[in-house]
């Protein structure tokens, strides 16, 4: 059974300051947690503080985006490399990036592939808008955007890739999708599409995380589906209580699940 993964997405939000009280907040809880993968993604100038209190510590650090170039000029961007020097993993395609700041499935691309030969664990986001799920075009818009996102990836690189499905009207509306709806898209949509490119046993060991609204109230029901390995969670890791909840939840449905199995 594939080791759910639960990653705080701290988007534009926390000061240092703010960013360190949160995680010494969240290491007791978390530390004591050994069955979920967990990881917070500051901002970028927080990183390094959040980085230095996770020194030893099983929480993993992410930044929220990164360039594809090694240097240069490009103002304001961050390189893998830098980012590989106190990061474990990031973020890639978030709908907000593809939104507000343009980019494309072909940035997307080439941002993970940086990321990967930089070392780094990388999260690749897709999801479809509401106007495309009201279109019926969701299956369309998660194949096209895995397709041109993970083009020329291979099995081994794979390896290190976490997809997130985070259907863009469900991202900070209150309003997430339901355990079953989401969980058709990671089973008939998304995992067939791993398995196609990668073999069905790297697809079977790949987790896809859901993202959208997800709460302590409805963690536990979206993470007890066949095909939902963990979440990607916004607006509920900015606070150590509800993150924490959310792990929990993830950390219970594993202990049932695996005891169901036996
Ligand atoms: P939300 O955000 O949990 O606030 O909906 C999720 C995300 O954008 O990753």
């Amino acid at each position: 059974m594939r080791k759910f993964f639960v990653a705080g997405n701290w988007k534009m939000n926390k000061t240092i300051a703010e960013s360190r009280a949160l995680v010494q907040a969240l290491l007791p809880d978390l530390e004591a947690i050994d069955n979920v993968d967990t990881a917070v993604c500051p901002s970028y100038l927080a990183v390094p503080a959040v980085a230095e209190l996770c020194l030893g510590a099983e929480l993993k650090v992410g930044a929220q985006n990164v360039h594809w170039e090694e240097s240069g000029a490009f103002t304001g961007a961050v390189s893998p490399q830098m980012v590989s020097e106190v990061c474990d993993l990031v973020i890639v395609g978030h709908s907000e990036r593809r939104q507000l700041f343009g980019e494309t499935d072909e940035t997307v691309n080439k941002r993970l592939k940086a990321g990967l030969a930089a070392g780094l664990e990388v999260i690749v986001c897709i999801g479809e808008t509401l106007e495309e799920n009201e279109a019926g075009q969701t299956e369309a818009v998660v194949t096209r955007q895995l397709g041109e996102g993970l083009a020329g990836i291979s099995e081994t690189q794979a390896a290190s890739i976490t997809i997130a499905y985070e259907p863009v009207w469900a991202i900070g509306t209150g309003r997430a999708a339901t355990p079953e709806d989401a969980n058709h898209v990671h089973k008939d949509v998304i995992r067939p599409l791993l398995k196609k490119q990668f073999g069905q046993s790297r697809a079977e060991a790949m987790r896809i995380q859901y993202g959208g609204s997800i709460k302590p109230d409805n963690a536990a029901e979206l993470f007890a589906m066949s095909d939902i390995d963990g979440g990607l969670v916004g607006g509920a890791s900015l606070k150590a209580d509800s993150f924490v909840a959310i792990v929990k939840a993830a950390s219970m449905v594993d202990i049932i699940k695996k005891e169901s199995e036996a």
